[in-house]
């Protein structure tokens, strides 16, 4: 289905993967969705190996997104993280009041709209997370919940941060369980998200926040998730741990064009089959005759087994027209999967060009001169430095297809600023 709001598929990875686990991970997801641009694809590694993830997908078409955030500036908060911390590895999203910290950490509604408020201060965007629990949604409380939590995480965001906000509905019933909402149960929170919005700012707020369903996600029930009219992508937490099933999540939720290249390609293939054992079993049947051979099977002697020579039986004519069919599909389908990675191919190369012609940066041992990213006012995205052809060529279109925030030029030293 198309819809007006681009669709965001996003990774939680949750406590998971070390350094050079989240490399690998996001080296697989680079060369299996370099030709995606219908969607955005964002990453939210543990804060660990936020920089180093960073670095690999700079310039490609995967953002990285932060699991938490402080609500706070600076100063003293013992193992907290601020958001300008956070861009410095050009964080760009940042997952606030998920149910697992709402639960453990017991973050309170207030507490998640301070947050979410300073991501905004800091121009990250928040992908703010709600959803009830089995007994809320038995007691049949699901509304109200959700009509709670999103009115107390959103409470003080104003109305051009609330379009900049991205709600992720997580029935938390659904997540790690295997449980998926059916995407009727989700279209209707989804719906009754959006009817919120249109009442706590308008109409324009409504039509284009976008809400992400969460909770169980995986390749098989992606598509119809995402068909639905108020679904506008997902909040992935298990299933992105893994190379290929968050490709196939991602591919899964495209429609068109690639779904339909590989519906035809899977469509023609089948029949291709069936032709294959058509033909086999006629030429077994024709076998037993007398003077036998492939040929006689498509109408002639042993020796003159070329297709179609002077078929003259209803089974070899059958089986001359099956060999036809055969012939053309066995074609059609070498030219379209030769389209297909020739595309990919090329876009390949282009990645690689891309890669070549940077500069290779030595920050550990040479830490050139920063100052802190320019922070904006709320809502809005602060202005870049550059704005190179390289970096914009493998930028999706739309939301996507803004300027990552690089740092501005420096005056004063900060070692830890790996992208100065
Ligand atoms: P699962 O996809 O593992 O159910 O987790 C969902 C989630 O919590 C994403 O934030």
């Amino acid at each position: 289905m198309e819809k007006d709001r681009r669709l965001i598929i996003a990774g939680n990875w949750k406590m998971n993967k070390t350094v050079a686990e989240a490399l690998d991970l996001v080296k697989g997801l680079k060369r299996n969705l370099i030709q995606v641009k219908e969607l955005d694809i964002v990453v939210c590694p543990p804060f660990t190996a936020l920089s180093e993830v960073s670095r690999e997908i700079i310039d490609s078409n995967i953002r990285l997104g932060a699991q938490n955030m402080s609500e706070q500036s600076v100063g003293a908060c013992t193992g907290e993280i601020a958001a300008e911390f956070l861009k410095e590895f050009l964080v760009r999203y940042v997952i606030l009041g998920h149910s697992e910290r709402r639960q453990h950490q017991e973050e309170s509604n207030a507490l998640i709209a301070r947050k979410v408020a300073a991501a905004h201060a800091a121009s990250l965007k928040p992908i703010v997370c709600v959803g009830e629990t089995l007994e809320d949604r038995e007691d049949g409380k699901t509304e109200a919940v959700v009509e709670g939590q999103l009115t107390g995480s959103l409470s003080g965001i104003s109305t051009g941060q609330a379009k900049e906000t991205i709600i992720a509905y997580e029935p938390v019933w659904a997540i790690g369980t295997g449980k998926t909402a059916t995407s009727e149960q989700a279209q209707d929170v989804h719906a009754f998200i959006r009817s919120k919005l249109e009442s706590l700012y308008d109409a324009a707020v409504a039509k284009q926040t976008r809400i992400q369903y969460g909770g169980s996600v995986k390749p098989v029930n992606a598509r119809e998730l995402m068909s639905q009219p108020d679904i506008d992508g997902a909040l992935v937490g298990g299933a992105s741990l893994d190379v290929r099933s968050f490709s196939d999540i991602v591919n899964n939720s495209i429609w068109p064009p690639n779904i339909m290249l590989s519906l035809v390609i899977g469509f023609l293939t089948f029949i291709l089959v069936v032709i294959c054992a058509i033909l086999m079993v006629l030429i077994l049947v024709q076998l037993p005759k007398k003077d036998a051979g492939a040929g006689l099977a498509f109408g002639g002697g042993t020796a003159e087994a070329i297709f179609g020579a002077g078929a003259s039986t209803p089974l070899a004519q059958i089986t001359k027209y099956c060999a036809g069919i055969f012939l053309a599909l066995a074609l059609a389908l070498s030219a379209l999967n030769a389209y297909r990675s020739n595309l990919g191919d090329r876009l390949l190369k282009q990645e690689a060009a891309r890669q070549a012609a940077k500069t290779p940066t030595t920050p550990a041992t040479e830490p050139a001169p920063t100052e802190p990213p320019t922070v904006t006012p709320s809502g809005t995205e602060p202005e870049t430095g550059e704005t190179g052809a390289s970096a914009e060529a493998n930028q999706p279109e739309g939301e996507a297809a803004e300027t990552p925030p690089k740092p501005t030029p420096a005056t004063k030293p900060n070692p830890n600023n790996w992208f100065s």
